[in-house]
């Protein structure tokens, strides 16, 4: 066996470079040069009749992909991150209104909040799941708490029941983030059906995408009647509901993206399959080090493997997870961090948003003061810093041949320094 390159070897794992993931083929084209030929690239006005409510592609999209996971409509967006902010909206949240988010998660979890002037408070994560806590959640529950995101993160879903029986003791909605966990389900129901509002992305280093673009599944009419006037200017005429909070943007999705979506939703569950077995067959490679714990899927749920985290035990190695990476990256099989617990960003550390003056963090109830203070969610920081690195499967090209130079990569490390 050669020394690990970081060591002096000359031959790493792989002996070649990863390839970008590529999920488009010829229907993809096909579907992108007929959108071009029919010089519609975008269906929407922003006033007046249907066409307030998309393109026909717009629609057909959002048809086929609420039926996929199993809810009366879904409402497209040109990003998830713009589908958050909708939601939020959508469900009237408001100036200082705190909303519960995983402390580790992709920052729009999060900042979706601040855009409707409500604030962010961050719950700790289970160190199995990687997925909020519901424990923590129930700890930082204020007057003020309104709402939850829950991120169901790197592919495995949350603890919904227990997430579940919360919101209905506090009388909390539910947003559920499932922008890395398209098709994933928790005890047999599909993730995104749980709450009020389930987000899905499909920008381009997801399972499934459209360059950039986002959908938000919804079971209540006037919800999705809310997130289409967010959406589209909120200009529309003759809408008799609550016009509270829907101050409009342009968040839609053009006609060239939703006729590619289409594609890739037609062809999601065996997009998403093919992660799974690169995923099964990387856990039962990497099964035998007793250093390292490979992604846990719990009973009845599935894991749709966005990212493949790694728990890791470096006691007494003389590694860190600095060290690891660069370890690893020399080997051409880069292990990266985990994500950094959000509270650490400037924005939370310095609480300036909007203007110099503290707004709206200077609303935060009295108990959930100090939530930006660093311990606040152990278990995250601890992944983050000592415990967690992850693998991003959804990002490469992966052949049966690469993913056998793990163990190869693992054997060397083990042999190295434990
Ligand atoms: C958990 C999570 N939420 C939200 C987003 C934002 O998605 P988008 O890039 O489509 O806005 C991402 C993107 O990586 C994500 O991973």
């Amino acid at each position: 066996m050669s020394k690990l390159v970081f060591n002096g070897g000359n031959t790493p794992a792989f002996n070649g470079k990863l390839v970008d993931y590529n999920p488009f083929g010829e229907e993809e084209k096909k579907a992108a040069i007929a959108v071009l030929e029919s010089g519609n690239l975008s269906g929407f006005v922003a006033t007046g009749d249907k066409r307030f409510y998309g393109g026909e592609k717009v629609r057909e999209f959002e048809s086929l992909f609420s039926a996929r996971i199993g809810t009366k409509y879904a409402v497209s967006f040109n990003s998830a991150t713009s589908g958050l902010v909708a939601a939020i909206g959508a469900l009237k949240l408001s100036v200082g209104d705190e909303v519960i988010v995983p402390a580790q998660t992709m920052s729009a979890s999060a900042a979706c909040a601040l855009a409707y002037s409500a604030i962010p408070v961050f719950a700790d994560v289970e160190k199995e799941t990687y997925c909020i806590d519901p424990k923590s959640l129930r700890e930082k529950i204020s007057e003020k708490t309104k709402a939850i995101v829950v991120v169901h993160l790197y592919g495995h879903p949350a603890n919904m029941a227990e997430i579940l029986s919360i919101a209905k003791e506090f009388n909390l909605k539910i947003i559920e983030d499932c922008s890395q966990a398209p098709t994933g389900y928790y005890k047999n129901q599909n993730v995104g059906t749980f709450g009020d509002i389930g987000i899905f992305s499909f920008n381009f280093h997801k399972h499934i995408n459209c360059g950039e673009g986002g959908i938000a599944v919804v079971n209540d009419e006037e919800l999705r009647e809310r997130l289409c006037l967010i959406r589209n200017h909120g200009e529309v005429k003759g809408f008799q509901g609550d016009l509270s909070h829907t101050v409009g943007w342009n968040f839609r999705l053009t006609e060239l993206q939703a006729a590619i979506a289409i594609e890739q939703t037609k062809k999601i569950d065996i997009l998403v399959g093919t992660k799974q077995k690169q995923a099964q067959k990387l856990t039962s490679l990497l099964s035998g080090y007793k250093w390292l714990q490979t992604p846990v899927v719990l009973e009845n749920c599935s894991h749709v493997y966005y990212d493949f985290p790694m728990r890791l035990n470096l006691e007494g190695t003389g590694l860190d997870l600095d060290k690891l990476r660069k370890i690893t990256a020399l080997e051409n099989l880069p292990i990266t961090d985990s994500y950094k617990p959000l509270y650490w960003f400037p924005i939370y550390q310095s609480q300036i948003c909007y203007g110099k003056d503290h707004f709206p963090f200077n609303l935060l109830s009295e108990k959930n003061k100090n939530n930006y203070q660093k311990g606040s969610c152990p278990n995250a920081e601890s992944l983050y810093e000592k415990e967690c690195l992850t693998f991003e499967i959804c990002s490469y090209a992966l052949t049966d041949d690469i993913l056998d130079c793990f163990p190869v990569m693992f054997d060397k490390i083990t042999k190295e320094y434990f």
